[in-house]
């Protein structure tokens, strides 16, 4: 298949690619979009053929259902025949933005595009070019992350072209994602509200709006046969090839342990590669800063990923950040590619 890249400018979509790219979607085929958390790969949610499409192209598991991405609350009306009231203060304070919500499902929502569940994972992107693209197709667009299955998502139009070229009829190069790691899922379907995964949104301003939230622990699902909450969950994730160790304790001893580590990786002829927050170290290509502040660390930690691999590096060490904030998310991204994670 032939894949072609066009470019939107996202202050300022273009409304004839924009079209253009509609028309791709109006008539059953995908797209990769840009978020403003990681590109994603989207289809006509309520097409069963087209989504199934994204399944394909990703080599994605049945069982793991999509986002469906909206651009006017309204739209929430062919999708779930109630919002509870949590979600309607969440949508309101949050909306457009990287907080999917899931709810019980109308019937008009295929259950290819839920993995068959019957609750659907919905939001509202904060990105123009996606949000124009809704409006223009005139549908609901599911996207899962554009990534192949098991790779980190991609935060670049680069990064889709990696997985995606020639599987996919258009990409829409919308320049660097905002924040870097996928949406806050919150799953507003049942009695408690359960955070399903850690993302942009943080889990504190989330309980500052509807109080108290059952936060979903993966390691207690793992090994079961029950299908569990969020069944994209249960796979191994944003793997780069290169093995990840993951130092956690305190910042000068995890330093320590890294130096100590690479020395011996080194001397066993492996190629290793580093990842900090911390400005103290001496930057080379060997070891590279992913920024400071949370959100800068968000925004490069896939990339730096994915920019390791490019290098043949064989281990990534990285150590822990904590779990304030969006250090929650950033982590749940760490922790689920590592290998193997070390404790100073
Ligand atoms: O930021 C994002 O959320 C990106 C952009 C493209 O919007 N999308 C994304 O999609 O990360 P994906 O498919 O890579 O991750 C969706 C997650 C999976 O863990 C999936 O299992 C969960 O959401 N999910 C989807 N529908 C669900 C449902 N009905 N119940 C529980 N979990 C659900
Ligand atoms: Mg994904």
């Amino acid at each position: 298949m032939k894949t072609k890249i066009v470019k939107i400018n996202l202050k300022h979509p273009q409304i004839s690619k924009i079209s253009q790219a509609a028309v791709v979607i109006k008539t059953g085929n995908l797209v990769a979009i840009p978020t403003e958390t990681v590109y994603g790969i989207g289809a006509n949610a309520l097409d069963a053929k087209a989504v199934k499409k994204i399944f394909k192209a990703k080599g994605r598991p049945l069982d793991n259902p999509l986002i469906i991405h909206i651009s006017k609350f309204e739209e929430m009306d062919i999708l779930v025949d109630k919002i509870p009231d949590s979600a309607k203060k969440l949508m309101k304070k949050f909306w457009p933005g990287p907080l999917t919500i899931v709810l019980k499902k109308s019937k008009t929502v295929p259950k290819i595009t839920t993995g068959g569940l019957n609750t659907v994972a919905i939001r509202m992107p904060d990105n123009q070019i996606a949000r124009q693209l809704i409006k223009e197709s005139g549908v609901p667009i599911a996207a899962p992350s554009a990534n192949i299955s098991g790779k980190p998502s991609p935060t670049i139009a680069a990064h889709v072209k990696e997985d995606l070229y020639g599987k996919i009829p258009m990409i829409i190069d919308g320049g660097k994602t905002k924040i870097g790691i996928e949406s806050t899922v919150i799953d507003l379907s049942g009695k408690t509200p359960i955070l399903l995964r850690p993302g942009g949104v943080t889990l504190e301003q989330l309980e500052k709006s509807i109080g108290k939230i059952k936060v979903h622990s993966i390691k207690r699902k793992e090994g079961q046969n029950s299908v569990s909450r969020s069944p994209g969950m249960k796979y191994r994730h944003y793997s780069p090839k290169a093995k990840i160790i993951l130092i956690k304790g305190p910042k000068n001893k995890a330093n320590e342990k890294i130096k100590d580590l690479l020395a011996q990786f080194k001397k066993q002829g492996k190629k290793v590669g580093v990842l900090s927050t911390d400005k103290d170290w001496n930057f080379s290509r060997e070891v590279m800063f992913i920024g400071k502040r949370f959100d800068e660390v968000a925004s490069n930690l896939f990339q730096t990923f994915r920019e390791f691999d490019s290098r043949k590096v064989e281990i990534i060490l990285i150590h822990g950040i904590g779990q304030k904030g969006l250090g929650l998310g950033i982590m749940d991204r760490i922790e689920k590619a590592a290998v193997e994670k070390i404790n100073v």
